[in-house]
C-alpha cells in the first residue's frame, strides 16, 4: 500500500476583510481542530507575495512554529487542519501546499481520485511536487490556469472541471491579493459574511465569532470572496442562485463554557438540548405540527415501509426509533448501516420513507445511502443537526434538531435530541395515518416534556457513577447488557467506552447471552446492566433480572441502571444506578446518560484525550 498520506477529514479556513487574517484563521482552526488535528498550516498574502507555515501535529505546534517564525501581517488569508487515514503525518504533507514560484496556496479536504494522472502531466511539464498529497497537484493546476487567465475564480472552474473525487478546496494567489477562492463538491464549505469581510470554512463555527449571516454553497460551485461581498458561480462559470440563511446559535454555543472538556458541555447541556428540540413542534391543542417536513399527508399515508440509516451513534438512534415507529405505526421498520445498506441492493420504491440521521450532515456513507434511495424513487427524511449540510439538502425533508453544535467526538446530545426527533416522526405518522389517537399522541408528547427535566435529574446524581468509573481504570474489558429498547443503549454505552477509554467494550442483547457471550465472563468483569421498566411488559423486566443473575454466578461485577422504586435488581447489583422512571420506549434518553458519564470519566482516569479520541474525526466525510 501507498504511503501516500490522503487528506480526509480536515478543517478549512478562508478569510478577506480588515482583520489580521491569521488571527482570524487561527481561531477559525481552533474551533475546526475536532475534524482533524494531525496537522495544521496556514497562509496568509502581504506586500504582494505569500507566506505560510504548517506543522504536522496539533494546531499548538502550528502556534509555537508561529512565535517562533512570525509570518507579515495580512488581511487575506487561509488555514488547515487535518486528519489523515493512513501513513505518518509530516510537515511536508500539511496544507496549504504551494506551486514551485510560491505564488499560490491551496488547502483542500476530500480526495482527488486522478490526482496520480495529473501529477505525472505536471512533472512532465516540469512541476516539481515535493509532497505525497493529491492535493499538491492543485496548487501546480491553479499557478498554470492563473498565470493564463489572470483571474483565480476561472482559474479554479477550470482546475475543478479536471479533478475527480470528493473535495472542497480553498485557494489565495499572492497576485491577486484581494480574493479568497473556494470550490465545494461532495464534501462541505460555508460561507459567512460579515461587513467589509467575508469567510470560507468547513463549518460555521469557525466564523460563528465575527458574523451569522451565512450562504449556503451548493454541489460543484465556486465562490469568489472579496471584502464587498461574494460570487457563486457552477464549475462551468453560470452565474449560481445565492441562498443565504441566519445561524441561530453564537459563539459562546462553541466554546467550553468552563468545562474542561467539550464532551461534559455537551452532556450538561442535553436537558437544553431534548427540550429545545421539542420546542415549536406542537400546537396549543397538542397535536404536532411538523411543518418543516415537506412530505405531504397523503405521501405519509402511502408509505408501506420505512428504512433508517445512518452510522454509529445515530444508528443506534435509529435502532430505538424502530421499535417506536412499529409499535405506534405499525409501519415494517428496518435500520441498516448506512456503509452496507446500497451494496446489498435493498428493495425500495416509492411507498418507501428512508429516514437518513446525521448529527454533522456530512458523513459519506449515509449521503451515498440516501443518494441510493432517492434513486430508486423512495422519499428521504433527514434527521439532522447541522443547518444547510448536505445530507438535509440532498434529502426530500427535513427535521432538524436543535442541539447547537457538537464539538466534541463522541456523540452525546446529538443522539438524546435524535431520539427526541424520531420520536417525533414516529408520532407524527401515527398522527397522519390515524394509528394512533390524539390523546394518545398528547400523552406520549406530555411524557417527552418531562423528559428534559427528567435529564437534569439524572445528571445531578452522576458523581457514584464517575466514582465507580475511576475505580474500573485498570480493567480490559467491559460488557454491556440491554434488552429492547435498552440493546441499542448497551451498544451505545460500549461504542462510547471504545471511543474514549480504548478498551475493549461489548454491547450484547441480553438474551443473546446464552448463545455465545456468556463465555466471555469471568471473574470481576464488569457488566453494565440496562434493566426495562418494571412498570412495561413486566416479562422483559423478569428475564434480565434472570440475565443478572446468571452473570453475577459466574462472577461478573454487576453495575445495574434501573428505574427509581425497582426493588428487584436490588439484591444482584453490585453497584446500582438510579434513573427515573420513563415510559419503556422513552427509557433510552434517561439510561444513555449514565453511561455517557461513565465513558468520559474512564478515559480521563486512563489519561486520554476526550474531546479529540485518537484515530477518529467528528465528521467522516469518505465511505
Ligand atoms: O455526523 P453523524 O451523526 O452522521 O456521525 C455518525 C458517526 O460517525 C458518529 O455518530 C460516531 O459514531 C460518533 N463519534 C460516536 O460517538
Amino acid at each position: 500500500m501507498s504511503a501516500r498520506r490522503l487528506p480526509l477529514m480536515c478543517g478549512i479556513v478562508g478569510y478577506v476583510g480588515s482583520q489580521s487574517a491569521l488571527d482570524v484563521v487561527m481561531a477559525g482552526l481552533k474551533r475546526l481542530e475536532y475534524r482533524g488535528y494531525d496537522s495544521g498550516g496556514v497562509a496568509v498574502l502581504s506586500d504582494g507575495g505569500l507566506a505560510a507555515a504548517k506543522k504536522a501535529g496539533k494546531l499548538v505546534n502550528l502556534e509555537k512554529e508561529l512565535v517562533e517564525r512570525p509570518l507579515p501581517a495580512g488581511t487575506t488569508g487561509i488555514g488547515h487542519t487535518r486528519w489523515a487515514t493512513h501513513g505518518g503525518p509530516t510537515d511536508a504533507n500539511a496544507h496549504p501546499h504551494l506551486d514551485n514560484a510560491g505564488r499560490v496556496a491551496v488547502v483542500h479536504n476530500g480526495i482527488i481520485e486522478n490526482f496520480a494522472v495529473l501529477r505525472a502531466e505536471l512533472a512532465e511539464r516540469g512541476h516539481e511536487l515535493n509532497s505525497e498529497t493529491d492535493t499538491e497537484v492543485v496548487a501546480h493546476l491553479l499557478a498554470e490556469e492563473f498565470s493564463a487567465t489572470a483571474d483565480l475564480a476561472e482559474a479554479m472552474r477550470l482546475v475543478c472541471r479536471r479533478l475527480e473525487g470528493a473535495f472542497t478546496l480553498v485557494a489565495v494567489h499572492a497576485d491577486d491579493p484581494d480574493v479568497v477562492v473556494g470550490a465545494r463538491r461532495n464534501s462541505p464549505l460555508v460561507v459567512g459574511v460579515g461587513e467589509g469581510e467575508a469567510f470560507l470554512a468547513s463549518d460555521v463555527a469557525a466564523f460563528i465569532a465575527h458574523t451569522r449571516s451565512a450562504v449556503e454553497l451548493g454541489q460543484d460551485q465556486v465562490v469568489e470572496l472579496r471584502r464587498d461581498g461574494v460570487t457563486v458561480t457552477g464549475f462551468d462559470g453560470r452565474p449560481a442562485e445565492v441562498h443565504s440563511y441566519h445561524v441561530d446559535w453564537d459563539a459562546s454555543a462553541a466554546e467550553k463554557g468552563g468545562y474542561d472538556y467539550f464532551m461534559l458541555k455537551e452532556i450538561a447541556e442535553q436537558p437544553k438540548a431534548v427540550a429545545d428540540t421539542l420546542l415549536g413542534r406542537i400546537d396549543p391543542s397538542g397535536s404536532l405540527t411538523l411543518d418543516e417536513v415537506r412530505i405531504s399527508p397523503s405521501e405519509l399515508r402511502e408509505i408501506d415501509k420505512v428504512v433508517i440509516v445512518a452510522c454509529g451513534t445515530a444508528f443506534h438512534a435509529g435502532m430505538i426509533a424502530k421499535y417506536a415507529i412499529e409499535h405506534w405505526t405499525r409501519i415494517p421498520c428496518e435500520v441498516e448501516l448506512a456503509s452496507e445498506f446500497r451494496y446489498r441492493d435493498p428493495i425500495l420504491d416509492g411507498r418507501s420513507l428512508v429516514i437518513a440521521i446525521s448529527q454533522s450532515g456530512e458523513t459519506m456513507d449515509t449521503l451515498m445511502a440516501l443518494r441510493h434511495a432517492r434513486e430508486q424513487g423512495s422519499k428521504v427524511l433527514a434527521i439532522c443537526n447541522t443547518n444547510g449540510s448536505t445530507i438535509p439538502r440532498e434529502s426530500d425533508a427535513v427535521l432538524y434538531t436543535h442541539a447547537g453544535p457538537e464539538v466534541a467526538v463522541a456523540s452525546t446530545k446529538a443522539f438524546l435530541t435524535q431520539l427526541v426527533a424520531c420520536y417525533l416522526v414516529a408520532l407524527y405518522l401515527g398522527q397522519v395515518r390515524g394509528t394512533k389517537w390524539g390523546d394518545e399522541i398528547q400523552a406520549v408528547i406530555k411524557d417527552l416534556s418531562r423528559i428534559s427535566e427528567e435529564v437534569e435529574r439524572v445528571l445531578e446524581t452522576m458523581e457514584p457513577v464517575r466514582a465507580l468509573a475511576r475505580t474500573l481504570a485498570d480493567k480490559d474489558t467491559v460488557l454491556f447488557l440491554g434488552r429492547h429498547v435498552g440493546y441499542p443503549v448497551a451498544l451505545e454505552g460500549a461504542l462510547k467506552l471504545k471511543e474514549l477509554a480504548y478498551m475493549h467494550a461489548e454491547g450484547f442483547a441480553a438474551g443473546e447471552l446464552k448463545h455465545g457471550p456468556i463465555a466471555l465472563i469471568e471473574e470481576d468483569v464488569p457488566v453494565v446492566v440496562v434493566v426495562p421498566s418494571p412498570r412495561g411488559r413486566s416479562v422483559l423486566h423478569d428475564k434480565i433480572v434472570s440475565n443478572i443473575q446468571e452473570i453475577r454466578a459466574r462472577g461478573a461485577r454487576t453495575i445495574v441502571i434501573a428505574e427509581e422504586g425497582d426493588e428487584a435488581v436490588v439484591p444482584y447489583a453490585d453497584h446500582l444506578i438510579r434513573i427515573p422512571a420513563t415510559p419503556t420506549l422513552l427509557q433510552p434518553l434517561v439510561a444513555t446518560v449514565p453511561l455517557q458519564v461513565f465513558a468520559c470519566e474512564l478515559a480521563t482516569a486512563r489519561g486520554n484525550e476526550v474531546d479529540q479520541p485518537r484515530n477518529l474525526a467528528k465528521s467522516v466525510t469518505v465511505e
